[in-house]
Order: structure tokens, then C-alpha cells, then sequence
């Protein structure tokens, strides 16, 4: 979450379209600018339709402080029409796909601070010695393993469609980075040579942990009786 907070900060002033498409921010904010918790976007018409607004966040996000505002999408628009469209050619879109760049945001935030309330909870549980005992905590905890994937695969997301149409902003198109010496036959064949590898290397983790939770923590002690379960426990270690 402080990561993301420094990287909000930067992205802000590096590339501001994308933040304000990853808030879908249309027309430029208040100042304090809201945070958009929930919206419901029409790209088309370039609004939002419903909204659930947080006072304040954004510009806490954005500037570690509860003031200053944001340039809504449609100014930037016109600016960039004036700056880059002499460039990378008239009447050039410069607004990234909006739903996918706002909604890949929150779902990364929101897996994040799922994984955040988790820990809490489980630090609580274990200071209480009720950790081991709280079924409905620990089923929670399984699917729960899937979040540092899905968080990572969401930022990913919002990264790289919230840049569009820039490999590197101001500078070139991804239009214009598309290499014409490597054909499609080239790319479809290293894609399957990675599906292929990557099918065999998560059938061999699933094998092996698969294989390692059939034992059951008992067995640790079982193969070394010095070994335990709990690091803290320092009468077994
Ligand atoms: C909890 C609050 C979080 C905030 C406020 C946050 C904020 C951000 C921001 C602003 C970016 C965009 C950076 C850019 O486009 O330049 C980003 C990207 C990213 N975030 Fe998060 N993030 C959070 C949580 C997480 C978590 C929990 C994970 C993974 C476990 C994660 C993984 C990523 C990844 C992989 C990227 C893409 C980086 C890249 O490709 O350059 N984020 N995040």
C-alpha cells in the first residue's frame, strides 16, 4: 500500500491521463478531489453515471496532503491535442480504455487491503492463541492465496492499458512500436513455447505441493523431532 501510494504520487505528475482514467475523472476535479470508491462509466458519452465519492482521498492519494486537484480527462485531451497531435497525427485518441484501467485499479487496491485486513485479523487470532482454532479464518485464508496473483495481474492491467497510446509518453506510439521484423508466426510460436513451459513448470509446483500437504503438519515432527510447526515455540526449536 506505501508502495502504491509513491507510485500514485509519481504517476500523477508522470502521466496524469492515466490517473485521471483510472479515477474516471471526465471534467477536472474539486480541490480537495474526491476518491471514486464505485462508478458506473459510459465511455461514449464521457460521464459517469452513478458515483460513490470518498471527500478528500484523492488528493491524499495523489499529493499526501487533503488539498489540490486533478485534470480531468477532457482537458487533457485538448492539451495533448495542441502538444502531440503534430507529432503522432491529427485527431490522434489520447484516453486510454477507461472501464478496464479504473476497474483493474480497484480490484488491485481491493485485493491489497483484503490481503492487509487478513494479516491483521490473523495477528490478532495468533496473539490470542486462537489462530489454529478459527476454521471459518483459516477456510477463509485458502482462497486468500490467490490474491498476491490476482493484485499483481490486476496493477499489471491498469499499467499497461492506462497507458495507451504511449509506449513511452510524449515521446512514441504504441502504434509506432510494433517491430517489422519479428512477423505474427514468430510471436505465436514464443507464445506457445511459454504456455508450454509454464503449463509444465505449475503442474510440477502443483505435484509437489500437492504432495507435501497429503503428509499433514504432523509428519514434521515425525521426520525431526527438533523440528516444529511454530517458530516462536522455543522449548521444540
Ligand atoms: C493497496 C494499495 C495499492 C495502491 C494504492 C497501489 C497503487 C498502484 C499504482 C498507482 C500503480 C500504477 C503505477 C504506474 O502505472 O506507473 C500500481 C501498479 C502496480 N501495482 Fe499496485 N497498488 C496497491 C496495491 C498493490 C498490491 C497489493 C499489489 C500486488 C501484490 C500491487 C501490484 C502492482 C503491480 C504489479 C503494478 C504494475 C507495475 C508495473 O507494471 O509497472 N499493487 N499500483
Amino acid at each position: 500500500a506505501l508502495s502504491g501510494h509513491t507510485q500514485a504520487q509519481y504517476l500523477v505528475k508522470t502521466q496524469p491521463m492515466k490517473m485521471a482514467a483510472a479515477e474516471g475523472i471526465w471534467k477536472d476535479t474539486a480541490d480537495p478531489a474526491p476518491w471514486s470508491a464505485f462508478a458506473i462509466i459510459d465511455s461514449y458519452k464521457q460521464e459517469n453515471k452513478f458515483e460513490i465519492n470518498i471527500p478528500y482521498a484523492m488528493s491524499f492519494l495523489a499529493y499526501s496532503k487533503f488539498e489540490g486537484g486533478l485534470k480531468g480527462m477532457e482537458t487533457l485531451q485538448k492539451e495533448y491535442t495542441v502538444k502531440y497531435d503534430s507529432v503522432v497525427g491529427e485527431g490522434t485518441n489520447y484516453i486510454p480504455p477507461v472501464k478496464t484501467t479504473y476497474w483493474s485499479f480497484r480490484l488491485m487496491i481491493g485485493f491489497g487491503m483484503g490481503m492487509i485486513l487478513l494479516s491483521l485479523m490473523g495477528a490478532y487470532l495468533w496473539r490470542k492463541g486462537r489462530l489454529e482454532r478459527s476454521s471459518l479464518f483459516l477456510k477463509f485464508l485458502l482462497p486468500a492465496i490467490a490474491f498476491p496473483f490476482l493484485a499483481n495481474t490486476f496493477g499489471w492491467v491498469m499499467t499497461e492499458v492506462g497507458r495507451q497510446p504511449w509506449t513511452v509518453f510524449g515521446l512514441m506510439t504504441t502504434a509506432d512500436s510494433i517491430s517489422p521484423n519479428v512477423s505474427g508466426g514468430t510471436i505465436l510460436f514464443s507464445i506457445i513455447m511459454y504456455l508450454l513451459l509454464f503449463t509444465i513448470l505449475a503442474s510440477v509446483m502443483i505435484y509437489l505441493m500437492v504432495h507435501e500437504i497429503k503428509k499433514g503438519p504432523e509428519n514434521l515432527h515425525g521426520i525431526d523431532s527438533k523440528v516444529t510447526t511454530d517458530p516462536f515455540n522455543k522449548v521444540g526449536a
